[in-house]
């Protein structure tokens, strides 16, 4: 099978992007695999320190690499916002395809230095697993955000072309993610804005491909903008986590006395999946 580096590139010359969406359980991970698989497309499988710590990190690579090798399909798994080394460790030991160090928020040089002694750490242990890295500051967590959340984002957080340039020439990541508007959370009752000319000017510094994170709650018209000018992968969190607990109470309500639990959660698989298939088929204009 092509390795994830590869999907990647293909995406950006396709003017494509392949979704990355985070899951907390099984629950997650079978809804976005079965939308993958319906549109056969590759995927990523995201969990942060909080989604790998619930699942079990040998657990969810366990269960990743079960799906890609029964099904000859391409899913992979990303270590996301990883903020420690020792953290970042746990998951390449335990086999994950990529990992995102986040030290963004540290000033250009301190994220500098020690996203290039991550970079050499991972590189060193198995040059195949990809690393990418943020700069800027990407506001929000993803939980439901206030309209005021995404009026607080300031030019001063957005990534620079220049320095991007620079961060990506003296670090050697793989993989960049900027501030470009986008903030993590589904903001009520409003939408990020997203700077597509940023996103092209850091294309052009950059010269790897890039990750947009925060993707809960931006409108298509500006994911369509946004790969056009230059986004390769997207990340989705809490628009799933939304479509999660909308399924659970569903289902619930709808058999107030039911215990057993595989009745229950098909629900919540169902709810999921509607959210990561529509969201597949704008990434992958299908
Ligand atoms: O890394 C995770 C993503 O950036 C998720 O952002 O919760 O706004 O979809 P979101
Ligand atoms: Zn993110």
């Amino acid at each position: 099978m092509k390795k994830l580096i590869d999907f990647i590139k293909e995406a950006e010359e396709k003017k494509v992007a392949i979704g990355h969406f985070n899951v907390s359980d099984i629950v997650g991970l079978k809804a976005v695999f079965a939308a993958a698989r319906e549109l056969n497309v590759p995927v990523i499988i995201g969990v942060s320190e909080g989604e790998w710590d619930f699942i079990g990190v040998r657990q969810i690579v366990a269960l990743v690499k079960s799906l890609r090798e029964e099904y000859g399909y391409p899913i992979f798994l990303n270590a996301d916002h990883t903020h420690s080394l020792e953290k970042l460790k746990e998951a390449i030991e335990a086999g994950f395809d990529a990992v995102m160090f986040d030290n963004s928020q540290l000033s250009l040089e301190g994220n500098i230095k020690k996203t290039k002694e991550v970079v050499e750490y991972v590189k060193n242990f198995n040059p195949e697993i990809l690393v990418e890295a943020e700069l800027g500051n990407i506001k929000g967590s993803s939980t439901i955000l206030l309209t005021s959340d995404v009026d607080n984002i300031k030019e001063g957080d957005l990534t620079k072309p220049n320095e991007a340039e620079q961060f990506i020439k003296e670090t050697g990541v793989d993989l960049f993610a900027p501030a470009v508007g986008n903030i993590h959370g589904l903001i009520i009752n409003g939408n990020p804005k997203l700077d597509i000319g940023r996103i092209k000017e850091i294309r052009k510094f950059a010269g790897i491909p890039l990750v947009l994170h925060g993707g809960s709650g931006i409108k298509d018209e500006d994911f369509s903008a946004a790969i056009n000018a230059g986004i390769s992968v997207i990340h989705i969190n809490t628009e799933l986590r939304v479509a999660w607990r909308k399924g659970m109470e569903a289902a619930l309500a709808q058999n107030p006395e039911e215990i057993v639990p595989y009745k229950i959660l098909p629900k919540a698989v169902e709810e999921i999946e509607k959210v990561v298939e529509a969201r597949l088929r704008l990434f992958n204009k299908i």
